[in-house]
């Protein structure tokens, strides 16, 4: 415990754990999440869970891995041998992204190289996207590329060379999309998709748009999966936990925020605010980006700048989601590194190939209306993710108790300021608002009833 290696100050900690958190969770999914369910009342949504159940969870999670100074399932066992079951259910849920997180990050390269070699105009056309992930082959070799990129870095282990480079690639992200955003508003009916995307309406409050916001929240912030109990495990004593977690949320949700008025705004300007487009769901980046980049001015340069950033973002992600697999494998079969690496690679293809081929040739596969790459991002975000919350929170909260927790956080004479708000959502509000969202989204998607 006392020789891990650990990030030197806190600066080294937020941009670390930012690292993970800041990806296509927040540039991707967001945006296509907040426009599908009702824009503003999404974002209110997710503002509230963020401050008070994102708030907690992260502290509890960091402060898990510092205190035991391991990583998830062997954190759990430390504390209480009972909670070692947690760990492995908390090991799952990277298992089951990282192979369509990959396919993802495979759009996303095919994007960078469409408006490399000046084809952007092209990908501006309505029906580009739906022939591209249509095809068979063409998506699958681009996840491969993204993929086989993530393996080899963590093979060779040089995240941090990654890590470095992203630390520049970050700050110009934020500029460029907070600049794509502004040029957006300025643009004929932008204002009707602000107004959407930011006030909120009564009528659009229902259980999912709360599940949703929630499975996002877990999602975007690396949270109910282990990943921040292993941050937590490298984090100084003498750094401040409270105020490092506050920072990684304002980030990673400005970032968010910023992506959506780039995507949202666009919407409207180009399609009217046509709900079907509002509803596009994962589609939806891919195919407003490249008409914003169309009506500008340097488009196209403009274009291979994003795509590029988000590559860079999207691969930190898949870096710590690789990461955490290959370590869970060590850990428990002590495999190499090299044989572990290998192994969660071929897995991930295994496991990502159907999510590609579910937007072409296997499209007939659907459940509830998500094709296979949705049925994976529902069963870890919707259902595994809130399942370890749950556990987590009863853990924490009847187990160890918040105190345990609360020490931590004032380890080296730190003040915590929100233990009052942590302990009255680990104890209370967090596990029976989980339980209710899990029947509710589980109800739903079986069709027993309607939400
Ligand atoms: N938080 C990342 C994102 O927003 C995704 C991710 C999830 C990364 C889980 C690591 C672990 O893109």
């Amino acid at each position: 415990m006392k020789n891990r290696s650990n990030f030197s100050g806190k600066l080294g900690f937020v941009l670390a754990a930012a690292g993970s958190a800041v990806g296509l969770g927040n540039i991707w999914r967001f945006p296509y999440l907040a426009a599908q369910y009702g824009g503003g009342t999404f974002l209110i949504i997710y503002l509230i869970l963020a401050v008070t159940f994102g708030f907690s969870l992260m502290v509890a999670e960091i402060a898990i891995g510092r205190k035991t100074g391991l990583s998830a399932i062997g954190a759990f066992k430390a504390l209480d041998s009972r909670f070692g079951f947690l760990g492995v259910l908390a090991a799952l849920v990277p298992i089951i992204i990282f192979p369509y997180y990959s396919v993802i990050g495979g759009w996303v390269v095919k994007y960078f190289s469409v408006f490399l070699t000046g084809q952007g105009a092209q990908a501006a056309s309505d029906e580009y996207f739906g022939g591209f992930v249509g095809g068979t082959f063409e998506p699958i070799g681009w996840f491969l590329i993204f993929l086989g990129a993530t393996a080899v870095i963590v093979l060779l282990g040089v995240e941090k060379g990654i890590e470095k480079v992203s630390k520049f690639m970050m700050p110009i992200l934020v500029l460029l999309t907070l600049g794509i955003s502004v040029y957006c508003l300025t643009l004929d009916g932008a204002l009707d998709g602000l107004a959407y995307y930011v006030q909120p309406h009564m009528a659009d409050f229902s259980v999912k748009t709360i599940l949703a916001a929630m499975g996002q929240l877990f999602y975007s912030m690396s949270l109910a999966m282990g990943i921040m109990v292993t941050y937590g495990s490298y984090m100084r004593k003498d750094t401040s936990l409270e105020s490092s977690v506050r920072q990684i949320e304002i980030f990673d949700t400005a970032i968010a925020f910023l992506a959506g008025l780039m995507i949202i705004p666009a919407v409207f300007v180009f399609s009217g605010g046509d709900p079907k487009m509002l509803s596009s769901g994962p589609s939806l980046m891919f195919v407003m980006l490249p008409k914003v980049f169309a009506s500008m001015p340097m488009g196209n340069i403009i274009g291979v700048a994003f795509f590029v950033l988000v590559i860079f973002a999207a691969l930190t992600s898949s870096i710590s989601l690789m990461e955490t697999i290959v370590s869970i494998f060590r850990d428990k079969f002590h495999w190499g590194r090299k044989n572990a690496c290998i192994f969660v690679a071929v897995l991930a293809l295994i496991l990502g190939i159907p999510s590609s081929l579910g937007f072409g040739p296997l499209s007939f596969i659907t459940w509830s209306g998500m094709t296979i790459l949705d049925i994976m991002d529902f069963t870890s975000n919707s259902v595994l993710m809130p399942i370890v919350a749950f556990f987590t929170c009863i853990f924490v909260g009847y187990v160890i108790k918040p105190k345990t927790i609360a020490d931590e956080v004032r380890e080296n004479g730190a003040k915590f300021t929100g233990e009052k708000l942590f302990n009255v959502m680990i104890k209370w509000i967090t596990p029976i608002f989980l339980i209710l969202i899990l029947v509710s989204s589980v109800a739903n998607a079986m069709g027993w009833f309607k939400l």
